[in-house]
Formats: structure tokens, sequence, C-alpha cells
């Protein structure tokens, strides 16, 4: 069955605060990138709020038609915060102060008691909970222990090796994937998949069986920068089978 596609607009809001100015405005993104066709807007709310900030998320909880889901630190304001907004799902990120984009999976094995906090208390607002992990059995077998609904699969070592053409590793990494995400349905989790996706790598992802959604931010965005959000979005659509 063909993959969900869930939009991170993040880097609308970074153009935005190069300026610190009003445009471009990450609702009016979202809006058409849902008319184009996407099931989902995504935005990462970062503690140190250099792009997407509160207002953002919530203007964006009344707008969003599809899926709204926020990605953050698995942190106790942040935690607070989402059962403000109630978007559909929270998926759980680590975070580092200086990093220029997510860097790794979540270490859910050695933060069990913090993540399965979070996920607790996500809970009892009924909000969905995901947690960005490597394709690891002992993350999956964490996720699970932790109560997660859903895993999103770090898909950026793939992206990696495809963008230094290591054919063996891109093979490697597929196969890890494709591995973690029968586990993981086997478990009970959910899997989602996203990091580092784009026009040209896409096609492998799309064909492995088990992911729901695929989250994907810079290059639609990167693409959008110069045919449009509408056009960008379709194009990955189609790449996707939908
Ligand atoms: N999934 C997660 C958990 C992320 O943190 C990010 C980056 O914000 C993405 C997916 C999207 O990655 P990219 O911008 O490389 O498509």
């Amino acid at each position: 069955m063909a993959k969900n596609l869930c939009v991170n607009i993040d880097h609308i809001a970074t153009i935005r605060e190069a300026r610190k100015v009003r445009e471009p405005e990450p609702v009016a993104a979202a809006i058409l990138a849902e008319l184009a066709g996407c099931s989902g807007i995504t935005v990462h709310l970062r503690q140190d709020r250099r792009h997407i900030n509160d207002g953002d998320v919530h203007l964006l909880r009344h707008t969003v038609v599809g899926s709204l889901n926020l990605e953050m630190a698995p942190a106790a304001d942040m935690v607070q915060f989402a059962k403000t907004v109630l978007p559909n799902m929270v998926t759980l990120v680590p975070e580092g102060p200086n990093e220029l984009t997510t860097e790794g999976g979540l270490n859910v094995e050695a933060r069990i008691s913090d993540v399965s906090t979070a996920v607790q208390n996500l809970h009892s607002s009924g909000i969905l909970v995901s947690l960005f992990i490597e394709p690891k059995a002992e993350q999956v077998k964490a996720a699970r222990k932790a109560g997660a609904d859903y895993v999103e699969f770090h898909t950026g070592h793939y992206a990696d090796a495809f963008e230094r053409r290591d054919e063996s590793e891109v093979e490697l990494e597929l196969s890890k994937l494709q591995e973690q995400i029968s586990f993981a349905l086997k478990s009970g989790l959910k899997v989602n998949a996203g990091h580092g996706l784009n026009y040209r790598n896409i096609k492998r992802i799309a064909d492995l069986s088990g992911i729901e959604e695929l989250n994907i931010g810079h290059s639609i965005i990167a693409r959008a920068a110069l045919v449009g959000i509408e056009r960008a979005v379709r194009e990955m659509l189609c790449l996707i089978g939908k």
C-alpha cells in the first residue's frame, strides 16, 4: 500500500526567522501542502525556538485538516506545551543545542524512564506518541517497553550512503530498515520513517513494506522555493505512488 506523506514545514519558518518578520507564514505553506494532497504536516518545536514557535503550533492546530505531528524533545516543559495544543501525534526526538538538524535516533534504551513518563503523560491527553529511533532491535524493544504507539525509523544513514553512491551500504541500510520494520510491526508498533529523503533516493524507501507514513522536510521545501510548494508536494506524492 502507498505510504502517506507528512510534510515538515520548519524551513518556511527558517526563512521567516532570517529576517525576524512575518513572512513567509508557515500556516499558508501548510494549507497549500494539504491542498496538494499530503496527509499531514510536521513541525519541530525546538527548545531554542530557532524556527517554529509556540504561536505557529497553535495556529497550525486550528488550520491543519489532516494529521498534525509535533516533533519535540522528551522534556517535561515540552510535554506540557503539547498537552495544551493536542496535536494528533507527538514524535519524540533527541535534541542538541548546536546541531543543524536532528542528528540521530533517540536512545530510548538509555532514557527509558523519562521517555516512558513522557509517553504516559501524552497518552493521558489522548495524543499518539511516536519515537524517532535508529533501526536497531534494542531500540524497538525499548520503544515497545516505553509504551509508544509508533516508531519513526531514521533513514539518514541510508540517505548518506545513497549520496555517496555506496551501493553495498545502501543495500545494507535497506535490509536493516526492512528487518526492523517487520520486527516493530510484530511487536505491535506502527511504523513511520524519515530524515534525509529526497526526490532521488525516495524510490527504494517507498518500496519497503510496512511503513505507514514518510516525514519529509528539507527536499520538499528546497524544491518549493523554486517550483512552488504545491508542485513540490505533488511530485513527491507521485514518486511514493500516491
Ligand atoms: N523526521 C524527523 C524525526 C526529523 O527530525 C526530521 C528533520 O526535522 C525529519 C524527519 C525530516 O528530515 P528532512 O528535513 O531531512 O526531510
